[in-house]
């Protein structure tokens, strides 16, 4: 059976191993019964497990215009995660309830994330997530990321994690950096560091 929450009214320990269903996690409750354990505190550490394990609920909401560089990584840690993928431009506020983890992603257009990005992270008063934050650039540098950290942290957000690559760089049809990138080196790359999160 699957939850999703953890055992709801029970304040004592949990009898029932509803919550437990891979053999990691049916091993320890053969090994450490919860109903003799009587531990709340084990019963909601063997439930974080489990959701880190199948069922950690990832949005990904993303800008990409210029060469499509940020969407080809979106798109690699959704799938690597099983994320939610939404363009900024189709995302609500409200969207952002009931997810586990969120990563907000872009290109650096003129030494930034794009503006429509944080037009609706503004619109949202607390954000007290789980979030991350990735970009592609011309020049990928770690400033680019810091005002986007900013602003989630003050909206009581715990960034977890930041991932950047180079991205093609140009306009109209021609390209002056970074020919090729993000390479399948560059989202393998995506796609472990997103791995990395889910599995803590
Ligand atoms: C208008 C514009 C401004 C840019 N400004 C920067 C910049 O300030 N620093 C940088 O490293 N790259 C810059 N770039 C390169 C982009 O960040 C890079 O191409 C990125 O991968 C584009 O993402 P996208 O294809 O998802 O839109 C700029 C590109 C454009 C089109």
């Amino acid at each position: 059976m699957v939850p999703d929450s953890p055992c709801p009214g029970k304040q004592g320990a949990c009898s029932e191993n509803h919550h437990l269903t891979s053999p990691l996690q049916t091993a320890v409750v053969i090994r450490i019964p919860l109903a003799e354990t009587g531990s709340r505190t084990l019963h909601n550490h063997l439930y974080a497990i489990y959701r880190r394990d199948n069922s950690m609920n990832t949005l990904i909401i993303y800008k990409s215009y210029s060469k499509m560089n940020t969407e080809k990584v979106a798109k690699a840690m959704a799938e690597a995660v099983n994320a939610t993928l939404k363009k900024v431009e189709e995302a609500k506020p409200e969207d952002l309830t009931g997810y586990d983890l969120i990563g907000i992603g872009s290109g650096i257009y003129a030494g930034k994330y794009h503006k429509d990005l944080y037009k609706l992270l503004e619109k949202i008063p607390r954000l007290e997530k789980d979030m991350f934050v990735f970009s592609t650039a011309g020049s990928p540098d770690e400033k680019y990321e810091k005002p986007m950290k900013e602003l989630l942290a003050g909206k009581g957000a715990r960034v977890v994690g930041e991932f950047r690559c180079p991205g093609a760089a140009g306009l109209l049809g021609l390209t002056w950096a970074n020919k090729g990138h993000p390479d399948e080196q560059d989202l393998g790359r995506a796609r472990t560091f997103a791995k990395g999160l889910i599995k803590g």
